[in-house]
């Protein structure tokens, strides 16, 4: 099936996600939208992320996409059972798929969980880690300061290293916790500076690479790879707001240097 795959979030964090579907499913054509103009997604009424989020997939369903992934934790948690519900596609979130990972990496059972206000207060993650794992311990903790910081491209300035060390030392109250979840696909942007304040004897990980096996997994299971030979086509990518941070991140860190870029508007 030559369809693309859509993939959805709040505006350039999934970016680590479609970094890790393309080399995943090299052969798979892509299309992403980042509603950048109005991210953050994390401290939004519910209400609203349901809407922004539906705008977004009905914008993306008029590519005709064979599958929908939300690389958004917030949209995940708040948005994903509705969607899987009403959509005629499969859909994939971000959200049990980083469980999973976590699950495979902790030897200690206890589990620290970062991310968005929305994300934290839903408990999605421990929903999803206890239904595998009942016997873990879990502690998540909201950065809201962490979006901002991404989106504004102000993560490689020298105070960025103070936001991420203020924002994690409730780490250091759990001294067994071994496996630190990236519950906001933002985050694995600013992964070394995470690295670096929690110290290595802490796993940091984000769900990207689960998220692209499930991908596969589904793929295989509805018979819809791209099995056409043929030149590789270069992801798309649609956003509602400013195109500067998409461009360094596309180029700089992503090696997406020849995916095309545009501004669009949602209605
Ligand atoms: C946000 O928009 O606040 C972050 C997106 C996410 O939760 O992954």
């Amino acid at each position: 099936m030559e369809q693309p795959i859509g993939v959805i979030d709040s505006g350039v964090g999934g970016l680590t996600v479609l970094h890790e579907l393309k080399r995943q499913l090299p052969k798979e054509k892509f299309i992403y939208l980042g509603d950048t103009l109005r991210c953050p997604y994390g401290p939004k009424q519910e209400h609203e992320v349901i809407q922004y989020t539906w705008e977004m997939v009905t914008h993306l369903m008029t590519f005709d996409i064979k599958m929908l992934v939300i690389a958004c934790n917030t949209a995940t948690a708040l948005v994903i059972n509705q969607l899987k519900e009403q959509l005629p596609i499969p859909v994939v979130g971000v959200i049990e798929p980083g469980a999973r990972a976590a699950i495979k990496a902790t030897k200690t059972n206890h589990v620290g969980i970062i991310g968005t206000e929305n994300t934290i207060k839903s408990k999605a993650y421990e929903t999803a880690l206890k239904s595998i794992k009942p016997s873990l311990t879990t502690v998540g903790v909201a950065c809201p300061k962490f979006v901002p910081l991404i989106e504004s491209g102000q993560f490689t300035e020298p105070g960025a290293l103070e936001i991420v060390k203020e924002s994690l030392e409730f780490i250091k109250d759990h001294p067994n916790l071994d496996t630190l979840i990236l519950g906001c696909t933002h985050y694995p942007i600013i992964q070394p500076l995470i690295e670096e304040v929690v110290g290595e004897q802490i796993t940091v990980l984000s769900s990207a690479v689960e998220t692209g096996f499930e991908v596969s997994t589904l793929l295989t299971f509805y018979n819809m790879y791209n099995s056409l030979e043929g030149k590789l086509e270069e992801p798309v990518i649609l956003t509602t707001g400013s195109l500067n941070v998409f461009q360094h991140l596309k180029e700089e860190i992503f090696q997406l240097k020849s995916a095309s870029l545009k501004q669009i508007t949602l209605s």
